[in-house]
């Protein structure tokens, strides 16, 4: 990955408290209602909650450039959240982070691995089905904010 002419390299890693004021900027533009710092703060307690962010470093410094949060429950995954900050969109970031999700999922023995997706939300419904997602069904105007429903998106492991 490339930026301002400096080589970036890209590091998965576990998420951490003193992630969050970063993570916080990127989820405030992301999502017309973002999650608070004490939703992410709550996550990273729940020992079956997955919290990863993208470390990307140059030789002048590292960032965060975006995260997943995911939860394994049973024989299942459950994807919470997912969000790439706007300067590296389009470069594979979030579909690194469907790649690791389906691979930590796969380990853990889950069989199917599913989401909720607001309709309008068209560069993500793109890409989960670029990763095999599937729409299987609808939660009615799911989200209060825009009255908007959610697609249920589901994909095998
Ligand atoms: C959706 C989001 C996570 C995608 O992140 P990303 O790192 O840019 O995605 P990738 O580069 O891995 O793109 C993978 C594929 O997704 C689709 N896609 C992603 N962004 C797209 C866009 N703006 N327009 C059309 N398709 C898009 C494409 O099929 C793309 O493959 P391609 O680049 O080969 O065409 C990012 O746009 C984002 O953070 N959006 C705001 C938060 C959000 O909506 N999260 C999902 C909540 S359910």
């Amino acid at each position: 990955m490339r930026s301002e002419n400096d080589a970036i390299s890209v590091t998965i890693d576990l998420m951490g408290n003193k992630d969050l004021p970063e993570i916080l900027a990127i989820e405030k533009e992301s999502f017309v209602s973002p999650w608070s710092a004490g939703m992410f703060a709550g996550e990273l307690k729940v020992a079956h909650s997955q919290c990863l962010v993208a470390r990307l470093s140059s030789n002048k410094r590292s960032i965060i450039g975006g995260y997943l949060i995911f939860w394994i429950v049973a024989d299942e995954a459950h994807l919470h959240n997912l969000a790439v900050k706007k300067e590296f969109r389009r470069q594979g970031l979030a579909s690194g982070f469907m790649n690791v999700m389906k691979d930590i999922s796969r380990q853990a023995g889950v069989k199917a691995q599913t989401l909720e997706v607001r309709e309008s939300n068209t560069e993500a419904i793109k890409l989960y089905r670029k990763c095999g997602f599937v729409v299987k069904g609808r939660r009615p105007l799911y989200y209060t904010d825009t009255q908007e429903d959610a697609l249920i998106m589901w994909a095998e492991v």
